[in-house]
């Protein structure tokens, strides 16, 4: 029995070991993880009431279509209902994407230093990975227009982009899908959205208008703080998601999930709440490492890139040692850079002196 080569040309996903575990085998009082760029705030306790009495109701399958979900989002959206796709995480999406538009004999153009999922979603299908390089940490798309090859079928573009948490702006986005051939799919995979600001950030869903190759991906694992529900979701024309439909599985998204998004999506003031505490803790991270003397990239997101200028597997060590989980940028290709998610007050304060602890004892 042999395994199809292009499978085992993947490297296995390598999880973290969970909290506890990590606090266990330590002897740790705490623990904090800053690695996957959650919401720390929680879930939102009301939206976990309201779900309460669907519990019972488990042992139904779920709404293969997502129709209350659906109803609600479109209309938040400003879109028609045929335009949405649900996914078991953005994550799924991106594997459809895929599975529809990918093969050996096509490929796809993605960034290097970019969120993993796209070169995995293209070797899934055995299909070529083209490179577009970053500029200055940032999407450059005029590298990706360069990048484009007649067989050329998918582009994967992360804006803001995870690691580095800059974005690329609405010119030069237009420019990009003016010279993109208008059969060649253009995936914006927008999963920090909501914390984005800036008046150049591209506001993605009116080009659906003008432009019918695009494909935007968001989540509720971010700024909804649901990562552990497993739900995001595609906006795109009609077309798009009925090929994507063919290749979903019917029960893709768990009740609860759908359950969880409608009641975030229903509460009133959350993403003000959220941004204002991920604005005010950005900047008091920003003003604790420049006091430290230590790089970092300006961020659109709820994650910062710093450029740590020692090995980053010997920090992520150091720091999970004293009890905080980051995550070494090493498989991103900067070996010498950490990503650490913004999380709530008492945890950067708790960031930063174990930051301060190990850049001393890394320094003697
Ligand atoms: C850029 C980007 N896209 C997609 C995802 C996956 O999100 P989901 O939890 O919806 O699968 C992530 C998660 O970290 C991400 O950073």
């Amino acid at each position: 029995m042999k395994a199809n080569k292009n499978i085992l040309d993947i490297k296995p996903y390598v999880p973290g070991k969970p909290i506890e575990e990590v606090q266990r085998e330590l002897g740790l009082e705490r623990v904090i993880k800053l690695a996957s760029n959650e919401n720390n705030l929680g879930v939102p306790k009301r939206a976990l009431e309201k779900v309460q009495s669907k519990l019972s109701e488990l042992f139904l399958y779920p709404d293969g279509s997502c129709y209350k979900l659906r109803t609600k989002l479109a209309e938040k959206l400003g879109v028609d209902k045929s335009q949405l796709i649900f996914g078991n995480g953005s994550d799924e999406i991106l594997q459809l994407i895929a599975l529809a538009y990918l093969s050996e004999e096509k490929s796809a153009v993605i960034a290097n230093g970019t969120f993993s999922e796209y070169e995995f979603s293209a070797k899934l299908m055995n299909a070529k990975s083209v490179v577009a390089p970053l500029k200055d940490y940032t999407y450059d798309l005029d590298a990706f227009a360069k990048a484009l090859g007649d067989d050329t079928n998918v582009v994967f573009l992360c804006n803001p982009n995870n690691p580095t948490g800059t974005y690329f702006p609405a010119k030069q986005l237009e420019s990009f899908l003016d010279k993109a051939p208008a059969d060649v799919l253009i995936v914006i995979d927008e999963a920090y959205y909501e914390y984005a600001y800036g008046d150049d950030y591209p506001q993605s869903i009116p080009l659906l208008d003008n432009y019918e190759n695009i494909i935007i991906l968001r989540t509720f694992s971010k700024v909804y703080s649901l990562a552990g529900c497993r739900i995001g979701y595609g906006i795109a024309s009609k077309e798009i998601i009925e090929v994507l439909n063919r290749a979903r599985q019917p029960f893709n998204v768990n009740s609860l999930a759908q359950e969880l998004a409608v009641a975030v999506l229903e509460e009133d003031g959350w993403i003000e709440e959220v941004r204002a505490i991920n604005e005010a803790q950005k900047e008091y991270l920003y003003q604790e490492l420049d006091k430290l003397g230590v790089k970092y990239l300006p961020t659109k997101a709820n994650f910062i890139f710093i450029d740590i200028q020692k090995n980053a597997q010997d920090v992520f060590q150091a720091l999970m040692k004293l009890g905080v989980i980051i995550r070494p940028m090493t498989g991103f290709g900067f070996p010498e850079a950490i990503r650490v998610s913004i999380g709530l007050p008492e945890e950067n304060k708790f960031f930063i002196e174990c930051l301060k602890k190990v850049l001393d004892s890394l320094r003697k």
